[in-house]
């Protein structure tokens, strides 16, 4: 399976407060979900929005799946990706299933993995599960916290990320990577694979790949 990371962040790095995107940034994610047959997304942005992960004809598809991680028991219930569209898929710890299970099982789908040694719950578990349900392509569509899980435990073979043209002068924003540990040593190496400018927008679409020398083991 191949994973791609999307999304748009400030020219300082930032992915939050969220709704900077230009249209066209939105079309540009709507054809990413086109071309990819999953969405995983972490409980902070279910919590902080309420994403349905429409495709560019502004449907929800009924094929392709919409997937939660989560460490808590604590998902938003009244979002609408559980009441609307077919069930999303719940990434959960072993520990908090039954509970999820009470609480979601109409409206859910749970599947509970084991932890990682490089924190958070195992991600090759998540990749293995929907492998299984079909998955050959999938787009983590964030926050910082999934990303940096993500690119820590090297699940991820790009990014796609659109450089706005912002500022955010408070420190408040959400990093686009948003972890304690270094990715690598201490830098993950990139190499870009296409760049495309947006003159209207100011928006920079840029797509990198993790160098294969940052592969441990
Ligand atoms: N600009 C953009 O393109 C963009 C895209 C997405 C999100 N955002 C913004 O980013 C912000 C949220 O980012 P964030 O870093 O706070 O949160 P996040 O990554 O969305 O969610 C973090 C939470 O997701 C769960 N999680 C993530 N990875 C996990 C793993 N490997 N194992 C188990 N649980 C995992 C945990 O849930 P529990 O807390 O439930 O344990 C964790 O606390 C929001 O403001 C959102 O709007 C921006």
């Amino acid at each position: 399976m191949k994973s791609y990371i999307i999304c748009i962040q400030t020219l300082c790095g930032r992915i939050s407060p969220v709704g900077f995107g230009s249209k066209n940034d939105r079309r540009h994610l709507e054809r990413w979900r086109d071309k990819t047959d999953a969405t995983l997304l972490g409980a902070g942005s279910l919590r902080a929005g309420d994403p349905e992960f429409r495709d560019s004809s502004g449907k929800i598809p009924t094929r392709r799946i919409r997937a939660l991680i989560t460490m808590s028991e604590h998902l938003p219930l009244e979002k609408s990706i559980f009441k609307r569209g077919p069930r999303p898929f719940v990434f959960c710890s072993h520990n908090n299933a039954n509970a999820l299970k009470r609480n979601l099982s109409e409206s859910a789908k749970i599947f509970p993995v084991a932890f990682s040694p490089q924190g958070g719950l195992d991600l090759f578990e998540v990749l293995d599960i929907l492998e299984q349900h079909g998955v050959k392509k999938l787009l983590i569509e964030g926050g910082g916290r999934l990303n940096y899980f993500a690119l820590k435990q090297e699940v991820v073979h790009e990014l796609v990320i659109t450089v706005a043209p912002k500022l955010l002068i408070s420190n408040t924003g959400i990093p686009l990577v948003n972890g304690t540990e270094d990715l690598g040593d201490p830098f993950l190496d990139l190499e870009l694979v296409t760049c495309k400018t947006d003159l209207s927008t100011g928006e920079i679409y840029l797509r990198y790949k993790i160098k294969k020398e940052n592969k441990s083991g």
